[in-house]
């Protein structure tokens, strides 16, 4: 499996690998092992897209020598280009898109009966969702949880609406079933995952919210941290942020992608809201939970964007002073609404304006971790540094890095340290329970 993009794609292919195992299937890192290879793509920018084909042409070389090997093309690009994808690589069998996942076995096994191309893209799921086995792999602290699929948000550079289809909740006793079945499989984190969980529950019959879903998982036994993404700011509500304030499990980060900081810019891009009511939640996160970590994601060079517009995006980084911020340059999309827009602006502009924002957020995300130093964080110890014997890493409750001495006792545990410096981006501190008063060093 070779997966391309986002979390939500990972977890996708984590599903495949489930379903696929359960088929008698076996899993190999090797290429040259394989009998199947099978790529889960993602198609939001050309960038992604593009390497995609790279990969896959590359492939053409191993299929000659090995005809009997089969090729699949699978998720976003294989919903977005269907057969096409077959006729501009005659060596790929297989396309499957983002509602064919749950029927790759016997998708496969007609490829294995002689049927090439096989090519399944249906506008809508026909199966009910399958879910990946919980036991699949080792014994993990961590799981992803999908509580929803899908977008209706069509904001106009976004190609996911189309490519994933409109939002389709997960009804939350489900949700709460898979997260306890995991807890009792070891797993004591678990990460939910949706395109927008803010509206989470809009699309089902029953009474249900994300704060709601959020109160249901904090009493699973077992289950020590909560966290999701992502966040849209036009459905954020103040029982999703009091959530986040009172329940102990939930974890104080919130992903909240504000895409620029024009207000004209965020209305071409279809977002709901301006750049002061982006700048009114931040303020009332920040009263609610003063600790709380905010990241976001950022699109420089929209169809239009000009000078000031761009400089508004850069003052909206030093106003919120995010701790971390994904950069991205404008990439146009055909079937979207801004795909048709022809007030491009220039790639070298995009450049240095990407580049500028970048530079700029680095400072801010340091001095947002630098404010860490010698305060107590909780980390839960994830697994051991690869290159430091004694040492373990794991993640704060806001998301960072961190780094401390430990053994596998502590493996799963929740370790409360004193951050004593920084090793790049990485927080290193000293188990605050076996304080010894001597800086690790390592
Ligand atoms: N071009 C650039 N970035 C995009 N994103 C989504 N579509 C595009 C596009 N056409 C970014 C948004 C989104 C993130 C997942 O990808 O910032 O939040
Ligand atoms: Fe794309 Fe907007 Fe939906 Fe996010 S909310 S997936 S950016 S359409």
């Amino acid at each position: 499996m070779i997966t391309f993009g986002c979390q939500m794609n990972q977890h996708d292919s984590e599903m495949i690998g489930g379903l696929l195992e359960d088929a008698g299937y076996i899993l190999t890192e090797h290429l040259e092992a394989a009998d199947v290879i099978l790529f889960n793509t993602c198609c939001v920018r050309e960038h992604a897209e593009q390497r995609l084909y790279g990969r896959v042409s590359q492939l053409k070389a191993l299929k000659a020598k090995k005809p009997e090997l089969i090729v699949g093309v699978g998720g976003c690009v294989a919903q977005k280009e269907k057969a096409a994808l077959t006729k501009r690589f005659s060596h790929v069998d297989l396309v499957f898109g983002t509602n064919a996942l749950g029927g790759i076995a016997d998708l496969l096994r007609r490829v294995e009966n002689g049927e090439r191309p096989v090519v399944s893209t249906p506008d809508v799921c026909a199966s009910p969702e399958h879910r990946p086995p919980i036991t699949l792999g080792r014994a993990r602290i961590s799981a992803w949880v999908s509580v929803m699929r899908g977008c209706d948000n069509y904001c106009s550079y976004c190609v996911v609406p189309y490519v994933r289809g409109p939002q389709r909740s997960r009804r939350p006793d489900e949700v709460v079933a898979e997260v306890r079945a995991l807890a009792e499989g070891g797993v004591v984190e678990v990460t939910l995952l949706g395109q927008n969980v803010n509206s989470y529950g809009r699309d089902l019959h029953v009474d249900a919210s994300f704060a709601r879903l959020l109160e249901q998982l904090d009493a699973v036994v077992g289950i020590t941290r909560i966290r999701f993404t992502t966040s849209h700011p036009k459905d954020i509500s103040t029982d999703l942020m009091r959530a986040i304030r009172d329940l102990p499990k939930v974890c104080e980060h919130v992903h909240l992608p504000v895409q620029a900081g024009s207000t004209r810019i965020l209305e071409l891009m279809n977002r709901g809201y301006s750049s002061e009511e982006y700048l009114r939640i931040v303020e009332r996160l920040r009263d609610l939970i003063p600790h709380i970590s905010l990241t976001t994601d950022i699109i420089v060079g929209f169809p239009g964007e000009t000078e000031e517009d761009f400089e508004q995006t850069r003052l909206m980084l030093e106003k919120v002073r995010f701790d971390g911020a994904y950069i991205f340059k404008y990439s146009s999309r055909s079937g979207t609404a801004a795909g048709s827009l022809d007030n491009r602006v220039d790639k070298s502009t995009i450049a240095a304006r990407h580049r500028a924002l970048l530079e700029f957020q680095k400072e801010v995300s340091l001095e947002r971790l630098k404010s860490l130093l010698n305060t107590t964080q909780s980390v839960l110890a994830e697994s051991h540094d690869a290159k430091r014997h004694g040492f373990l890493v794991g993640r704060t409750r806001g998301h960072r890095v961190a780094r401390f001495c430990g053994g596998q006792e502590d493996i799963g545990r929740e370790i409360e340290i004193r951050v004593c410096r920084l090793d790049g981006w990485t927080l290193v501190g000293e188990a605050a329970q076996h304080s010894s008063g001597q800086e690790p060093q390592g």
